[in-house]
């Protein structure tokens, strides 16, 4: 087990910042992972940890040691790439012993150790099969198998889910966590998709071009998002332009653009919100703090409704508030299909009320 720490890591391309000052400090035996929309740095990060390429500025460090520019083979790595990069030549056995041979392992310990990883991603008894011979799902588990038989101290792992099917990827997804807890290895864990990143992760970086967004507990950046960004991203939030109305006590009410008032309360809000009336912020909601208006008149927005489906377990509402979509989920509610263009009524109860920053 080690500490990872990436002092102010900047990476550059020609003119190009792929990564523009990552600052963290992932803990020994945590699982950390890389969250962001295709392009924003996640695999240049993984692989300046890996050691593939090098930064441009900063310092990287296991524990104390620093490794900023050392070679992969010398960083008692594992890592599963987005691409697999399996050894087309070789055969699956080949392939998960190839770090064993490389650290010269014995014969007869290798057999067993990749014997018991391919039983780990359930591809016991496929040695001797060619890589060309089996799917792509099952080539991400032969990467997986040669990332874990090595027994690395820390695993790193790009997207090593996109190529299964759905059942397979959350078996894949619970085993992956069930060996980690049980090996206790720091995994640094890649992914765009929130809710795999949700499901696994002890903590979450959520980036954009290059640029840390948040870091923080799937619980944290779901429920306290710091900005606009992680707050669509993530919790899949409606944000609307707000004017502060009254902000009095623990309670600040606002008026949005087409005129309805919400009061939410001032400590529900990301870090660095301000309160004084006549100024603008944004109102961030989740679509399950929705409720039907069912009567209510207060915290209540009225828009149309563009679109409603019935998933089973809810209900999901799209509703044209004054221009802006407005994201609604309703648990056990049977939406009824002839709502599409009528005028709707919801309410937003008050502790569910989110304020972010205004834009400037
Ligand atoms: N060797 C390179 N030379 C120039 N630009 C690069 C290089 N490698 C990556 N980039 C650029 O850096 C940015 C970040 O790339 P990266 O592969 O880290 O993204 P990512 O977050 O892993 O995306 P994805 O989810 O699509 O895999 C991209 O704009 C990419 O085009
Ligand atoms: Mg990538």
């Amino acid at each position: 087990m080690a500490d990872v720490i990436l002092d102010h890591v900047k990476k550059t391309f020609g003119k190009f910042t792929a990564v523009a000052d990552a600052d963290f400090h992932i803990r020994s035996g945590e699982f950390f992972t890389l969250l962001g929309p295709s392009g924003c740095g996640k695999t240049t990060t993984l692989r300046m940890i890996a050691g593939f390429s090098f930064p441009s500025s900063g310092e990287i460090r296991f524990d104390d040691w620093n490794v900023t520019t050392l070679s992969p083979d010398k960083r008692d790595i594992g890592m599963v790439f987005q691409n697999y990069a399996l050894f087309p030549h070789l055969t699956i056995g080949e392939n998960v012993a190839f770090g064993l041979k490389t650290r010269k392992v014995p014969k007869d310990e290798q057999k067993r150790r990749v014997a018991a990883a391919l039983e780990k991603v359930h591809l016991g008894g496929y040695e001797n099969r060619k890589v060309q011979e089996i799917s792509g799902g099952q080539q991400q588990r032969v990467a997986l198998a040669r990332a874990l038989v090595i027994e690395p101290t820390i695993l790193l792992l790009d997207e090593p889910l996109s190529n299964l099917d759905a059942k397979l990827r959350d078996d894949t997804r619970s085993e992956i966590k069930r060996l980690q807890r049980e090996m206790g290895i720091t995994t640094i864990y890649v992914t765009h998709d929130q809710a795999e990143a949700m499901a696994v992760s002890d903590r979450i970086l959520i980036m954009k071009n290059g640029v840390t967004q948040q870091l923080g507990t799937p619980y944290e950046v779901y429920y306290r998002p710091e900005n606009r960004f992680v707050a669509e991203f993530i919790g899949k939030h409606t944000v609307l332009p707000a004017v502060i109305e009254r902000a009095e006590g623990e309670l600040c009410t606002v008026r949005l653009q087409e005129g309805s008032r919400l009061t939410g309360f001032k400590k529900h809000a990301a870090s660095g919100v301000t309160y004084k009336e006549g100024e603008t912020l944004l109102v961030a909601l989740r679509p399950e703090c929705i409720e039907p208006a069912a009567g209510r008149e207060d915290n209540l927005l009225r828009g149309q409704v563009i679109h409603a489906e019935f998933t089973g377990m809810s209900a999901n509402y799209l509703l044209d508030v004054a221009g802006t979509v407005l994201k609604a989920t309703f648990v056990n509610h049977m939406p009824d299909p002839k709502s599409i263009g009528q005028s709707y009524g919801v309410h937003v109860p008050r502790e569910r009320v989110y304020f972010l920053k205004g834009e400037a």
